[in-house]
């Protein structure tokens, strides 16, 4: 087992023993490395500013690159992965000293004089760099959701989303990619693929490999503070000043990393992140999957875990309507035993949900026969991308004979958990899917929600919005597919 924090930066190998484990990845880079290309805006995950690449071994000896923030990323974390800021692209493409011979992905910034002050500019240049290595197809739509999660206060972005495009056009990664093969092969290294035990200033930091592994450690030290992505739990650190005594990290069981269909079920483990469960997710409930695509920018989501998101008992969170709505089944974890329970009896009320101390949740089930059943959900917002729900509703729906067959809602931001809407589901349920009976149906959210108001929303608007989301379930409902998809931005464009 390491007791050193292994990885490769900019491809020399570096091993740390001597900072406290709660380190983040940024504070490491630049108060230790000198390395101040990647800056810091926000410390909380929004901006994009400390955004690096991250490398992991995949199944197929290569690496897999993707953008983090690493401001919120707690150094331990990158152990056995590789790290490429801003410095690295040079030696990344063998640039020259001066310049002249700048990596393609900067050169394409210069040339369409993408940069004013520069202090967004190595975070935006590390999201296209993470992009055009893995080969992603840059187009308009595309490039606007990859850059979302970078901020530029001075551009206007049209010279560096027009930077970004040009990528498209630029030399393929062979270079690169080579370099990133033989790293791939370092990392199969037994000091950077095993579990890791890390101690320092009296803080310690576990990160164990197997599921067994995490069952006895999580038991044995109950007061432990699980970590997933941290896109939560760093900011407990990074702005709350949190000291955090014992964490066990999950993202390194690999089979929490796990999602698999199997008959009747999509079983997504607790370490899944947004972008991995994306495909599986949207290719069966499309407004899911465009629920997912506005979570967060896209560093947010390559770190942040659907586990999370549930475990978290936020009455915000994003995936848990969708999840109740679709009658997911969560599955918790102590020591030897597991118990299954519906995922809405899980929230029991605001900052308290059904998991007993020493207990992780293991995975999130979804049943895949869902019949004619269609799941619409909504996500209000103050704007469109990279930011917190001020409400959500998921409505799953299933018409058969011009009547309401089967219909569960569920709503994010309407009480002090995800909820149910049972109320609005039996006025509906078996009768006639007609605009009357929708109409009859509204009053009964004031029965399932007593809304608050806070700076995202008043509890009144909270409470119309709600109504007129199943309105527009209803309308939409009646509508063929590619009207209804037509929403938000692209509704804009259109
Ligand atoms: C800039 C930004 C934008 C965001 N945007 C959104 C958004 O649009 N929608 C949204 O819903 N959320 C959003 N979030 C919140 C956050 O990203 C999500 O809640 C995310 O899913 C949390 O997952 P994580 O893996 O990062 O959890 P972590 O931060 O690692 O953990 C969160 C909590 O869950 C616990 N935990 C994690 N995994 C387990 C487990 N397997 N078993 C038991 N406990 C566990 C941790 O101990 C902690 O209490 C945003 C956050 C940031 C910083
Ligand atoms: S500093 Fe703003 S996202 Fe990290
Ligand atoms: S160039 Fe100044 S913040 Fe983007």
């Amino acid at each position: 087992m390491a007791q050193a924090i292994a990885f490769l930066l900019n491809g020399a190998v570096e091993t740390v023993s001597d900072v406290p484990p709660t380190t983040t990845l940024l504070q490491y880079l630049r108060r230790h490395k000198g390395l101040t290309g990647t800056k810091e805006g926000c410390a909380e995950g929004d901006c994009g500013a400390c955004t690096v690449a991250l490398g992991d071994p995949s199944g197929d000896g290569a690496l897999r690159h993707r953008a983090a923030n690493a401001c919120v990323l707690f150094l331990p974390m990158v152990h056995g992965r590789t790290v490429t800021t801003v410095e690295g692209l040079g030696r990344a493409a063998g640039a020259g000293p001066n310049g002249a011979d700048l990596h393609p992905v900067s050169r394409a910034f210069v040339d369409y004089h993408a940069s004013q002050c520069g202090f967004c500019t190595p975070g935006f240049v590390m999201s296209a760099y993470a992009a055009w290595l893995e080969g992603e197809p840059l187009h308009k739509r595309s490039v606007d959701d990859l850059l979302a999660g970078n901020l530029c206060r001075c551009t206007g972005y049209g010279p560096i989303i027009d930077a970004t495009l040009a990528l498209n056009g630029a030399p393929p990664p062979g270079e690169d990619r080579a370099v990133a093969k033989e790293t791939a092969r370092r990392l199969q290294n037994a000091a950077y693929a095993g579990s890791l035990a890390y101690e320092n200033g009296g803080q310690r930091w576990f990160g164990p490999t197997g599921l067994n592994e995490l069952a006895d450690l999580y038991e044995a030290h109950p007061d432990a503070t699980i970590v997933a992505g941290a896109t939560d739990v760093g900011l407990w650190v990074t702005k709350q000043h949190r000291r955090l005594d014992t964490v066990i990290d999950i993202g390194r069981v690999r089979a929490l990393n796990e999602l698999t269909a199997t008959g009747d079920t999509l079983r997504i483990g607790a370490g899944v992140t947004c972008t991995d469960a994306f495909d599986a997710i949207a290719g069966r409930w499309p407004d899911f999957g465009e629920l997912l695509r506005r979570f967060g920018g896209r560093q947010v989501r390559n770190a942040a875990t659907i586990g999370g998101n549930i475990a978290n008992g936020s009455p915000i969170g994003d995936s848990p309507p969708a999840l109740i709505a679709l009658g997911a089944t969560l599955v918790l974890r102590k020591g030897k035993a597991r118990r299954r329970l519906p995922l809405e009896a899980f929230f029991l009320d605001y900052g308290r949900q059904d998991r007993q101390p020493g207990e992780f949740v293991e995975a999130i089930e979804i049943p895949l026969d869902t019949g004619a059943e269609e799941l619409k959900c909504y996500k209000i917002s103050k704007r469109f991308d990279q930011d917190i729900s001020a409400l959500c509703g998921c409505f799953n729906l299933r018409i058969e004979d011009g009547a309401v067959a089967s219909m569960r809602i569920a709503f994010g931001g309407m009480a002090a958990t995800p909820k149910r809407a049972s109320a609005v589901e039996t006025a509906l349920w078996g009768k006639p899917w007609t605009e009357e009976t929708v109409t009859a149906a509204l009053p009964a959210f004031a029965e399932d929600f007593t809304p608050i108001d806070d700076m995202r929303a008043s509890a009144g608007y909270r409470l119309l919005a709600a109504q007129n989301l199943l309105r527009r379930c209803f309308h939409e409902s009646r509508r063929p597919l590619r009207e209804t998809r037509l929403v938000g931005r692209e509704a804009a464009f259109a």
